[in-house]
C-alpha cells in the first residue's frame, strides 16, 4: 500500500529520535506495518541546532499549526510538549481535519485527553499517546489491550526516572537530596526547572492515565494527592533500609470500597518487593487483574531511543489501521470517578 505520510511537530530529543529510527529500521517497519511510513514535513522553533539528522529532505514550517491542514499528511505526531499553548492548538486542529494524532505529551492527555479523544472518536481518526506514560515501555498497549478482559484492583509505579535516579543514587552514596539533584541537572537527567519531576506533578499526570485506563473511570488529574521528594533525607533513606525497605516515589492508582483512590509520594517498599529492585532512572509499573494476576512492566520511562520507539509503534498500529477507542471504553461511557467514590465499584 502507499506510505502512511507523518509530519512531525518538535524536533527534540524525542523528535530527532523518530527520524533516526524510522531510518534505521526502514525495512522492518514497512514490513510489520504492511505499508512504509514516511515523514513528509516538521517544524521546530530553531531550524539551524545539529540535531545528528539529515533535515534536508523533509518539507521545514515554524508555523506549527499548519501540518494540521496539510493535504499531503496523514498523521500529525506532537513532541512539543506542554499541557495547554502550541501542542493543544495543534492537537485540535489536526483532529479536526482528519488527522491521526500521535503524542508523547502526558500533560496534554492529562489535562485534555478526553476532550481530544471524543473528538477524534466522533472524527473516527486514531487518537495514541504510547509514549506519553513511562517512555518506552507499552503500558498503555499493556494496560488497554492486554488486561482489557480483567477487572484491576490495583496500579501502581514508578513513573519518573529523575525521582528515582536521585533517589536510588543517595541510597547508594549516602548523599543528600540537594546534592545529587545538581548531579543529576549537570548529567542531564533532571530538567533545569525539575520541579515539575521532584514535585511529582510528572508522575501524576502519568498516574492519572494510568488509573483511567486501569477503571474504565475518566481522567481526573486534579483528584491525585501528590508529595513529592524534596524533603526525603539522607538519614530516612538509611533508616528505611535498616528496617528492610528502600524509598521510592510510587504513583498508585486503587479502586477499595470507598472508591477510586490516586496518590503519587514517597513510599517504603520492601526489598522483596520487585519496585525494591528499579534503580537509575527506569520506570516500572504494576497491575493486579482478577484473572491475569500481578503484571509488572520495567524499562527505561524517557530518552530518545525508548520515546521514540513507542511512537513509531503508534504510528505502526496507526498505518496497520488498527483501531478501537484511545482509553478503556469510548469517552462517553467512561464512568465519573466521583461515581466510583460514591462506591458503585
Ligand atoms: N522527566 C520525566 C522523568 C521524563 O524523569 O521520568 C518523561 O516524562
Amino acid at each position: 500500500g502507499e506510505a502512511l505520510r507523518v509530519a512531525l511537530a518538535g524536533l527534540g530529543t524525542v523528535g530527532a529520535g523518530v527520524i533516526k529510527l524510522i531510518d534505521a529500521n526502514r525495512t522492518l517497519i514497512k514490513r510489520r506495518a504492511g505499508r512504509g511510513i514516511e515523514i513528509v514535513a516538521v517544524s521546530a522553533r530553531d531550524r539551524a541546532r545539529d540535531r545528528g539528522v539529515d533535515l534536508s529532505r523533509f518539507d521545514w514550517t515554524d508555523d506549527t499549526a499548519s501540518l494540521a491542514s496539510r493535504a499531503d499528511v496523514d498523521a500529525v505526531v506532537e513532541l512539543i510538549g506542554g499541557s495547554d499553548g502550541p501542542a493543544l492548538t495543534l492537537a485540535r486542529a489536526a483532529i479536526a481535519s482528519g488527522k491521526a494524532f500521535v503524542t508523547a505529551n502526558k500533560a496534554m492527555i492529562a489535562h485534555h485527553g478526553l476532550e481530544l479523544a471524543e473528538a477524534a472518536e466522533e472524527a473516527g481518526i486514531a487518537f495514541k499517546y504510547e509514549a506519553a506514560v513511562a517512555g518506552g515501555i507499552p503500558v498503555i498497549k499493556g494496560l488497554r489491550e492486554g488486561a482489557a478482559a480483567n477487572e484491576i484492583s490495583r496500579v501502581y509505579g514508578i513513573l519518573n526516572g529523575t525521582c528515582n535516579f536521585i533517589l536510588t543514587t543517595m541510597e547508594a552514596e549516602g548523599r543528600d537530596f540537594a546534592e545529587v539533584l545538581a548531579d543529576a541537572q549537570r548529567l542531564g537527567y533532571a530538567e533545569a526547572d525539575p520541579s515539575f519531576d521532584i514535585d511529582g506533578v510528572d508522575a501524576a499526570h502519568k498516574l492519572s492515565i494510568l488509573a483511567s485506563l486501569a477503571f474504565g473511570t475518566r481522567i481526573d488529574f486534579g483528584a491525585v494527592a501528590i508529595t513529592g521528594i524534596r524533603d526525603v533525607l539522607a538519614i530516612d533513606i538509611a533508616e528505611a533500609q535498616a528496617l528492610g525497605f528502600r524509598v521510592r516515589l510510587v504513583g498508585v492508582g486503587e479502586a477499595g470500597p470507598g472508591g477510586l483512590f490516586q496518590r503519587v509520594h514517597p513510599c517504603l517498599v520492601p526489598v522483596t518487593h520487585p519496585l525494591a529492585h528499579v534503580t537509575s532512572s527506569l520506570n516500572a509499573i504494576v497491575a493486579e487483574g482478577n484473572f491475569v494476576g500481578r503484571l509488572f512492566f520495567e524499562g527505561r520511562g524517557a530518552g530518545e531511543g525508548p520515546t521514540a520507539s513507542a511512537v513509531v509503534a503508534d504510528l505502526i498500529d496507526i498505518a496497520r489501521g488498527e483501531g478501537g477507542p484511545a482509553f478503556a471504553m469510548p469517552v462517553a461511557s467512561l464512568a465519573a470517578p466521583e461515581i466510583a467514590q460514591a462506591g458503585e465499584r
